[in-house]
Formats: structure tokens, C-alpha cells, sequence
């Protein structure tokens, strides 16, 4: 079987790192194509590669290319929707980073675009990949720890960098992004129904004026009565930490952690381990995993495993979460409006 033609868009960090597993790590699939608009960065990351793939500056001239199958967006937030909506115009499926969009119009069109047309669509809610969110989920969604009743979902990012040119709102829409997914993916078939938010910048207090938001937690209340809570800040000291929590009526269920390894170390000092400090490091193999299943689900004609309308959903978190922080009030997500 001919294997499957990707375009990559976007060669920065993350770019870097799906582009390494399409043409290394995935048999099924071939890097054949990478966009940016900087000169020279789609052609330094195909050196880097070692591999023979075509060079564009124009993410459109990709997405139109003929010979690609499917494409994959790496880019920054605010390119993503335009360029999900292109390439399922040209009857391509998407694996898009998250977040799919950063506004519910651009959502609803996505969801409504890939619905009609039956274009696969996939976003990068890598926990969901990840082994131990995998089961966590698998376990309640079979009963085993009866109704959820309290959730939590935390991210703390190990080291707060180039905090002038972070976007306003990040926390919400690109970061808690992954823990809204989290709490519907381990409450599976409940809907959210309000949100309440608080954030402030305490890593870079001076930021705060200029938007920056770098310490936040919303609790979320789900239709099956759940209270649940994310939270997230930019800087652990002791690295990058990505965990969850569901107590039910039957028990508790926790996935995700930060060490490096199993070792432990036992010495005068008392017990301690290594924690890793990069994301790349900690799910490793749920992002090659979310691309192994795209490849998967595009070339068997399965349903994504991270669909338009999960990125919805946690999107309606996001922008809830943004209200209830310029209005301090709970917000209910069926009056929430469209920014
Ligand atoms: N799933 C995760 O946990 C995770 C982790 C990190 C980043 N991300 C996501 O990956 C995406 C990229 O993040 P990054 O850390 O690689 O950023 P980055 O800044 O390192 O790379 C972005 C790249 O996109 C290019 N670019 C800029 N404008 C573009 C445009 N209009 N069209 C195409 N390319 C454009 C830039 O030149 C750069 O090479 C973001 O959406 C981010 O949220 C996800």
C-alpha cells in the first residue's frame, strides 16, 4: 500500500517534533511536503530531517498541492482554523494542533465543514494518547469507580519564557485548553454547564497590566452533577507536571505524573527521583501516538480519536473561562456569547 503523503505546516518546536515523527517513526506515513513563512525555516527543518520533501512558504500553496493526502498544522493558535477550513475545502484530513480555533465561529464552521464533507479531522489533545489517561478513561467510562463526583486536571509548565510576547488569554485558550479536554474526555457523555474562573500573574506581576495571565483555576460543573477543577501555572521549579484526579461513588482514579523514570534514589538525603523538563520528554509517546492513530484512522477510514467537536466543546470552556474572568461571575455555557 502507498503510503500516506503528509504536509506539515509550521517548523518550529512542535512542528520540529511531528515532522521528525512523520518521516522516522510512522511507516505509513512520508513527510512530503513542510511550510513557514520565515525563509528558510521549512528547508532547515527538511535538512534537518535528511529527507526529500518539498519546501513552501505559503501554507495555502501546500494545502493545494495535489500530491499531498493529508495535512498536519503546527503553526501558532490564531493560523490554525483558517488553514483546517482550506485544507478540508480541498478534501484533505487535518490533524490540527491545539487549539482547533480560538473562537466559536471558526469552531462551528470546522465541525460543520468536516460533518458534511466526512473529512477526518483530528486536534492535538495529546493526553488522550497518553497510556495512563487512555485507562483512566476506559475505566470510567466502564463504571468501575461509579458517578464521578469530584475531577481535577492540572499543568504546570516548568519554566515561564518570553513572557512579553505571550498572547492575552493563553492560559484559557492554549494551555487549559489540554485540561478542559482532560475533564470531558474523564467524564465521558457529561456536558459542562458552568464554568467559573480566577487568574493572575504571579510569576511576572509587572506583566500583569500588559495581559498577562500566568496562574489560573476554573471549576467546571458537569450535567451529571460533577464539580470539577483545572488548574494551571506557568512555572514548576521542579518541572513539567501534568496529572488528574476523578473520585467517584465507587473509588478514585488518577493519571499522569512528572517523573523522568521509575528509578529512585535512596541516600543520606532520603528518597528522591528525577522529574522531566520538557514536554517533548514527558509525553513523548502520546505524541507520537496521536499521529500514529491520525495515519491510522486516515488510511483505515476510522473516526478520530480527538474530534472538531471535542476541540468545541473545550473551546466553549476556554471562552466561559475568559468571561467569568472580565466579569468575576459564573458563567452558564448555554448564555454564553460569541467573542
Ligand atoms: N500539544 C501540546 O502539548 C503542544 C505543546 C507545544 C505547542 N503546541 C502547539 O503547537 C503550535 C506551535 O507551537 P510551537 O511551540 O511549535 O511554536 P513555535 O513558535 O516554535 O513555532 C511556530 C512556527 O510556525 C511558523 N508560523 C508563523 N506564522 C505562521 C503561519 N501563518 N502559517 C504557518 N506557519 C507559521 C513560525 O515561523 C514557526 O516556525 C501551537 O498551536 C501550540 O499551541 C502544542
Amino acid at each position: 500500500m502507498n503510503k500516506l503523503n503528509i504536509g506539515l505546516i509550521g517548523a518550529g518546536r512542535m512542528g520540529a517534533f511531528h515532522g521528525e515523527t512523520i518521516a522516522q517513526r510512522l511507516p505509513q506515513a512520508n513527510l512530503y511536503a513542510v511550510a513557514d513563512p520565515v525563509p528558510g525555516a521549512a528547508k532547515g527543518l527538511i535538512s534537518q530531517l535528511d529527507v526529500n520533501a518539498k519546501a513552501y512558504t505559503d501554507p495555502m500553496e501546500l494545502i493545494q498541492d495535489p500530491c499531498i493526502d493529508a495535512v498536519v498544522i503546527a503553526s501558532p493558535a490564531r493560523t490554525h482554523a483558517s488553514n483546517v477550513l482550506a485544507a478540508i475545502k480541498q478534501g484533505k484530513a487535518v490533524f490540527c494542533e491545539k487549539p482547533m480555533a480560538v473562537n466559536l465561529k471558526e469552531a462551528n464552521e470546522i465541525v460543520h465543514a468536516s460533518d458534511e464533507s466526512n473529512i477526518l479531522v483530528q486536534v492535538g489533545f495529546n493526553r488522550r494518547f497518553e497510556k495512563g489517561f487512555y485507562s483512566a478513561h476506559t475505566e470510567i467510562a466502564s463504571g468501575k469507580i461509579g458517578t464521578p463526583q469530584l475531577m481535577k486536571s492540572t499543568t504546570r509548565d516548568p519554566k515561564l519564557n518570553r513572557a512579553e510576547s505571550i498572547p492575552e488569554w493563553t492560559i484559557f485558550l492554549e494551555t487549559l485548553i489540554h485540561d478542559f479536554d482532560t475533564l470531558m474526555y474523564l467524564n465521558p457523555g457529561a456536558k459542562p454547564v458552568e464554568v467559573y474562573a480566577i487568574a493572575d500573574a504571579l510569576i511576572r506581576p509587572d506583566l500583569k497590566d500588559s495581559g498577562l495571565l500566568d496562574t489560573a483555576v476554573v471549576t467546571v460543573k458537569f450535567d451529571n452533577g460533577t464539580i470539577a477543577t483545572a488548574e494551571a501555572n506557568f512555572q514548576a521549579v521542579y518541572g513539567y507536571d501534568v496529572r488528574a484526579e476523578v473520585f467517584g461513588s465507587e473509588g478514585m482514579i488518577t493519571a499522569g505524573g512528572i517523573r523522568e523514570s521509575s528509578m529512585t534514589r535512596y541516600n543520606h538525603n532520603g528518597v528522591s527521583f528525577d522529574t522531566c523538563r520538557y514536554d517533548q520528554d514527558l509525553l513523548f509517546d502520546a505524541y507520537v501516538g496521536e499521529l500514529r492513530s491520525f495515519v491510522d484512522c486516515v488510511i483505515h477510514n476510522k473516526p478520530s480519536l480527538a474530534t472538531a467537536n471535542d476541540a468545541r466543546y473545550a473551546l466553549k470552556i476556554a471562552l466561559a473561562s475568559i468571561e467569568s474572568v472580565k466579569s468575576n461571575l459564573p458563567i452558564k455555557l448555554d448564555q454564553h456569547v460569541l467573542i
